[in-house]
């Protein structure tokens, strides 16, 4: 049975992917602060030697936080993924590696692909950033999917904070400039796996189908599990945060649909069967 070492794994993806890679009959281990570190050497390399295959779904993740804490979101998003490619190449391991459509700034209006310049608009961004680059560079062998808008069962993530807000008032002031796809975390782990049996080298952009703004996903989420309240439509300056985010996070995933062996669910039916599931509201 092939060991597959899931950092970060007690995250919101992370905790998807065990569960998918159990039943896909791989032995996840999973390694996560408190108890590991990646930034940390030595726990890295134990960590590498020790498994098949890795996946990285550690990260600083605090997209705000990040702009007064630029040296951990450096060390953990930008230095850690490079070392873990520098310790794969010398155990001959191959690493798929989790990135973030903070990447791009908004150049372009069209879908991202692979081949669309980066172009980060906040720290969070281009540590991500370097975190690819560094993977890269260190020559062993990986993919990097860059996912976006993601929510799940064990994260805070826009979802669950707009139904608990929800819960808190009578009307609502959502962005309807920021576009997108919202994804399920069950859904990536999904398109990790096939990584994990195909091991294709290079960079992938993926996300549920369909594209949407955050307003209108907030309506359908609203309306799924019945709540009646006031959505109103604003735009992203009328929200000030530390961090600017891309206002395009549409992607492109031609081609990361060449190496899945399932059609990427529309963001309504992964969102509705999550909002069932999980009876948020
Ligand atoms: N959520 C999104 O919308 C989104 C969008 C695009 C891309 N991504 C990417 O998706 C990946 C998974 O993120 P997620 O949404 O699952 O976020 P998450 O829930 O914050 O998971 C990240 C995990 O990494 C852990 N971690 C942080 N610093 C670490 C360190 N020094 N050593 C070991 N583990 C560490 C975190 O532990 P603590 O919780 O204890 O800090 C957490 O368990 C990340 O690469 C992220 O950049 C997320």
């Amino acid at each position: 049975m092939k060991k597959v070492a899931i950092l970060g794994g007690r995250g919101m993806l992370g905790l998807d992917l065990n569960a998918a890679v159990n039943a896909k009959g791989f032995e996840p281990i999973i390694y996560d602060l408190p108890d590991f570190d990646i930034s940390n050497k030595e726990m890295l390399e134990d960590a590498v030697a020790s498994s098949d295959m890795i996946v990285n779904c550690a990260a600083y993740t605090n997209v705000d936080k990040a702009e007064s804490e630029r040296e951990i979101a450096e060390k953990v998003n930008a230095v850690a993924p490079g070392m873990l490619g520098v310790l794969a190449r010398k155990y001959g391991r191959y690493v798929v590696h989790i990135s973030t459509d903070f990447v791009f700034g908004d150049t372009k209006e069209d879908p991202l692909s692979e081949t669309d310049t980066p172009h980060p608009l906040s720290i969070y961004g281009s540590t991500k950033l370097e975190g690819e680059r560094l993977l890269i560079a260190s020559g062993c062998g990986y993919s990097i999917i860059r996912i976006q808008w993601t929510y799940g069962t064990y994260g805070n993530n826009f979802i669950t904070k707009i139904v608990s807000l929800a819960q808190k008032n009578k009307s609502l002031k959502i962005v309807n400039d920021q576009t997108g796809s919202p994804t399920h975390t069950a859904d990536v782990a999904n398109a990790i796996i096939c990584f994990l049996e195909k091991t294709p080298a290079g960079l992938f952009h993926f996300a549920a189908s369909g594209y949407t703004t955050r307003y209108e996903t907030a309506l359908f989420a609203f309306k799924s599990l019945g709540i009646d309240i006031e959505v109103l439509p604003c735009s992203s300056s009328d929200f000030k945060t530390p961090a600017r985010r891309p206002l395009n996070s549409k992607f492109d995933c031609s081609k990361i649909d060449g190496i899945l062996d399932f059609k990427r669910p529309f963001w309504q039916d992964s969102l509705k069967e999550f909002l069932d599931a999980t009876k948020l509201g």
